[in-house]
């Protein structure tokens, strides 16, 4: 029997929205270019969001989001204009959510869900409600509140103290194997939304249960016992 589950904690990039659809812009402004910019931008983002932290010199998910870019175009060898700059940030707004994600939130809509995000409340906002997402969401919270990246407790943690539930009340739910095993880390239950058949990447940290995509969660409110 699942345990009683009373909140959806969603992650956002990756896990809702598809971050390398922003290839698209990035072929418009550079020709076959796109898809090599689209990855080196996502590593790199993640690289300095994780790095600042450590180093103590925390920047928001917005500021390397920028700078990412910047290495991304550096490193693809293309020069280009403030204004470019600025359009392709702009569609950071605008990536395209995965195809089931609408559907299933609609499902969920009874139910408590909830975003915790490394993107900024800007970002954030932006993003769900250019997706047409905000009313299927009772919160959505930044760990730029608590300038913690996840993995970090910390960062689950600003969600989590005023939630009023227990650590196994929750089901946090990732694509990115790093986030699942800082939420199984912080005691909540999970579910890995492994879209691309990656890998466990930490063995001692194991998701509760993994999914091809987020329909594969609907199984843990199919049994209504389960519900007060
Ligand atoms: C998020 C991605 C960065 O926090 O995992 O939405």
């Amino acid at each position: 029997m699942k345990p009683k589950i009373q909140a959806f904690v969603f992650d956002v990039y990756g896990t809702l929205f598809d971050v390398h659809s922003i290839k698209t812009a990035c072929d418009d402004q550079f020709p076959g270019k796109g898809e090599q910019i689209s990855e080196i931008w996502r590593t790199k983002q993640l690289d300095y969001f994780f790095t600042r932290h450590i180093m103590g010199r925390y920047a928001d998910f917005s500021v390397v989001t920028r700078e990412a870019l910047r290495y991304a175009l550096s490193a693809t060898g293309v020069t280009w204009t403030p204004e470019t700059e600025d359009a392709l940030i702009a569609k950071y707004t605008e990536l395209s959510p995965y195809d089931e994600v609408a559907g299933v939130l609609n499902e969920l809509h009874a139910k408590r869900t909830v975003v915790l995000s490394n993107g900024t409340d800007a970002m954030l906002t932006a993003l769900i409600h250019n997706a047409g997402f905000t009313d299927l969401f009772e919160e959505l919270v930044s760990v730029d509140g608590v300038k913690q990246a996840k993995p970090s407790p910390a960062a689950y943690m600003h969600w989590f103290k005023n939630s009023g539930l227990e650590r196994d009340e929750v089901l946090f739910l990732s694509s990115n194997g790093w986030d699942i095993a800082g939420a199984k880390n912080f005691g909540f239950h999970t579910a890995w939304i492994n879209r691309d058949g990656k890998p466990l990447d930490m063995p001692d940290l194991t998701p509760d249960a993994v999914y091809e995509d987020l329909s594969g969660i609907l199984e843990w409110v199919t049994d209504e016992a389960a519900w007060p």
